[in-house]
């Protein structure tokens, strides 16, 4: 062997040259909203993870929750007519929180599975019910949903696509909601909103009504960069979808479990969804689990068409893991008996506050933005959506933000974070100091960069 790879690992979503020469932060254990690396060092998880360990990192009752379920039975499947009990008890857990429309529960093991099996089932309803033309789903450039064949075409991210012969050919995508970036001058939030809306509908007329069967969107972008939709945006957009008869799919990988300061990302816009996916928090991340719930109108026609033609034949060995729902239910059952959601609404108020004053009007900084415990600041050479550096400045303000020990993730020129959603004040404190020292920092190099 010549060429031995310092690690086996292929990391996932990350520069394989970059990593060679900058090692990857190993970390080794975590206290709350805090992770320690192997050096010793102590950092302020502001992503929770991936957007996803609400509970923070060191709650002891779901360590409890899974070894009490991996004694009891460490695993059993829900195939071919079996079941547990955590998964009988953790579906029954979803309906009774989500939208009341959303009846019965399919389980994964990511977000990514959730959404590929969204659109597997919103095939497989229409070509029960004789809709068999309807096959085309629509998604927003700027969305994120996962990264399996469909869920990454669905993506309105090119590296998504980039070298992986993606998006496949029944993917539209649409616009982005992004009003800051792609509303024109003196236009307002709800004309930008009726816009899309109407762009959308030439979108639909064009490519045939008849040949679209769902628009998938997060309540709140993600990845994408956290983007609130502008004022009105679903007002406009779901009529369009309810006049064409296409199924709405609400991505709520990320909103749901209460970031957004509401139980679901749908309840911020009264949306009714026909599919809702959700994972991430469902466990706190603890364990991978996910879910996609529908409602009982697409469950009685699976119900009937698979007398006429088989089983419903999808899923995974993992589908509803014991362990992994174990975990899921105790998580449920803290954020009940915490109230997290309220928790939320009032330490996300305080964070989007403390960003407007900390960074609103500062150089570079062309928006502050986000809702709950989601929030972005962004950048540009100009503090306006027209010009963008040429190095991405968000990658530079997250590796400043890391000599501070604040952890955020860059996406182009912005910084985004979804802290743990038991963050308390004092440590919304911390990030918000920790990150105008990283901002000081950037601006230095963004000079620079700029001076070249
Ligand atoms: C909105 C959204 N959907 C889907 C996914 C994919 O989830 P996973 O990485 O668990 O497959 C993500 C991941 O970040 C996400 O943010």
């Amino acid at each position: 062997m010549t060429n031995i790879p310092e690690t086996a690992v292929i990391h996932p979503f990350t520069n394989l040259e970059s990593i060679r020469v900058r090692p990857p932060l190993i970390m080794k254990s975590g206290n709350g909203v805090f992770v320690t690396s192997k050096e010793g060092d102590e950092y302020l998880e502001a992503m929770a993870g991936l957007w996803c360990v609400s509970l923070g990192f060191s709650e002891g009752r779901l360590a409890e929750a899974a070894y009490q379920q991996i004694t009891e039975l460490p695993f059993y499947h829900i195939f071919m007519s079996s079941s547990h009990t955590p998964a009988d008890q953790l579906a029954r857990a979803l309906v009774d929180r989500a939208p009341s429309n959303l009846t019965r529960v399919f389980f994964s093991t990511s977000g990514s599975e959730a959404n590929e099996t969204a659109i597997k089932l919103v095939w497989k309803y229409n070509n029960l019910r004789g809709e068999t033309n309807r096959k085309k789903i629509i998604s927003r450039q700027d969305g994120y949903h996962g990264s399996t064949t469909i869920a990454a075409s669905l993506c309105g991210l090119d590296n998504m696509h980039d070298g992986f012969d993606l998006p496949a050919a029944i993917i539209r995508h649409t616009s982005s909601p992004h009003f800051w970036r792609y509303g024109v001058q003196a236009e307002t939030e709800e004309e930008f909103s009726n816009r899309l809306a109407c762009s959308l509908e030439k979108l639909i007329l064009a490519e045939g009504p008849e040949t679209i069967a769902a628009f998938i969107a997060e309540p709140v972008m993600g990845a994408g960069g956290v983007v609130v939709p502008p004022k009105g945006y679903f007002d406009a957009i779901v009529p369009v979808l309810r006049k064409y008869g296409i199924l709405l799919i609400a991505d709520e990988i990320i909103c749901g479990f209460g970031r957004t300061g509401e139980y679901w990302g749908s309840n911020l816009y009264n949306l009714r969804p026909d599919i809702l996916t959700c994972g991430k928090q469902i466990s706190s991340g603890y364990q991978p689990i996910s879910a996609t719930l529908v409602t009982e109108e697409l469950y009685q026609a699976f119900t009937e068409g698979t007398g006429r033609v088989g089983g419903l034949s999808h899923g995974f060995t993992h589908s509803g893991h014991p362990v992994c729902a174990a975990v899921a239910l105790e998580t449920i059952k803290i954020y009940d008996e915490r109230n997290l959601v309220k928790h939320v609404k009032d330490a996300g108020g305080y964070l989007q506050d403390e960003l407007h004053k900390a960074f609103r009007g500062k150089d570079f900084v062309g928006e502050v933005r986000g809702i709950g415990l989601l929030a972005a600041v962004q950048l540009s050479p100009d503090s306006t959506p027209s010009s963008t550096f040429k190095q991405s400045a968000g990658a530079i303000f997250s590796r400043r933000a890391l000599d501070e020990k604040i952890i955020v993730r860059g996406v182009k020129d912005a910084i985004v974070m979804s802290p743990p959603l038991i963050i308390e004040r004092e440590q919304i404190d911390t990030l918000i100091k920790g990150l105008a020292a990283a901002y000081e920092a950037t601006l230095r190099d963004l000079e620079k960069i700029l001076a070249d």
